[in-house]
């Protein structure tokens, strides 16, 4: 299994709060004067908007197909001559990326056959893969919080069968790839520092 290094990889159910620690780090970095990049999956290229429109319900289409979407965008996140992961890494950045397969294994295995899943994501391993854990409970009180239009899998029975595919997952990483689990439901400045020390402690 290849594995990409300096490739830094946040995943957590839909509230996690994954997008505001990808804040702080980047924000760590820049200060640093860490040569990084943070992106984030569904992409903003053509493809991750057209993913986003069927999360907001404005296109409709069959599970199958958003599966294939959500791979083929990532596909194009990793592999794109002008702005791909793989790119990026080789140019010697740290890139850090807001959700990656990990999301796909999790959310598309809930309603599509999980072979099917892996086998369309059969994408280079990160180095670093760092799991936000937080309830469903408080991940819903946070997407209520939010009071936008709730998307696709805001729900708490599908966050339920998420979170359960996503710790199965981690149980099962390949070599070469160091998770750090952290509790979702410390302070947004605990969280931040014990994911600083992870990482440092592998000079990141
Ligand atoms: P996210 O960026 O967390 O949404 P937002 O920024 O709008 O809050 O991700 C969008 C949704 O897509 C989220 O519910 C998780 C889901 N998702 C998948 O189901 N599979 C995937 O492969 C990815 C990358 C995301």
């Amino acid at each position: 299994m290849d594995i990409l290094k300096s490739f830094i990889v946040f995943e957590g159910l839909d509230g996690a709060g994954t997008t505001t620690q990808i804040g702080r780090l980047a924000r760590y970095y820049e200060f640093n004067r860490r040569a990084y990049e943070a992106t984030r999956e569904p992409t903003s290229n053509p493809i991750g908007v057209l993913v986003r429109q069927v999360l907001q319900k404005k296109v409709t289409t069959t599970p199958e197909a958003l599966a294939m979407l959500y791979a083929a965008d990532r596909s194009d996140h990793l592999y794109n001559p002008a702005y791909g992961i793989v790119h990026l890494l080789e140019e010697g950045r740290i890139v850090i990326s807001d959700r990656y397969l990990y999301s796909s294994i999790a959310y598309q295995s809930v309603e599509c056959d999980p072979t099917l899943i892996r086998t369309i994501n059969s994408f280079p391993a990160p180095e670093f893969l760092i799991f936000i854990d937080t309830p469903v409970e408080d991940c819903m009180e946070r997407i209520e919080k939010r009071g936008e239009e709730k998307e696709l899998f805001d729900r708490a029975e599908f966050l339920t069968a998420v979170r359960r595919n996503y710790l199965e997952e981690l149980g099962r990483l390949p070599k070469g790839v160091n998770l750090l689990v952290v509790d979702g439901r410390r302070s947004i400045d605990e969280t931040e520092a014990e994911i600083r020390s992870y990482l440092s402690s592998f000079s990141l």
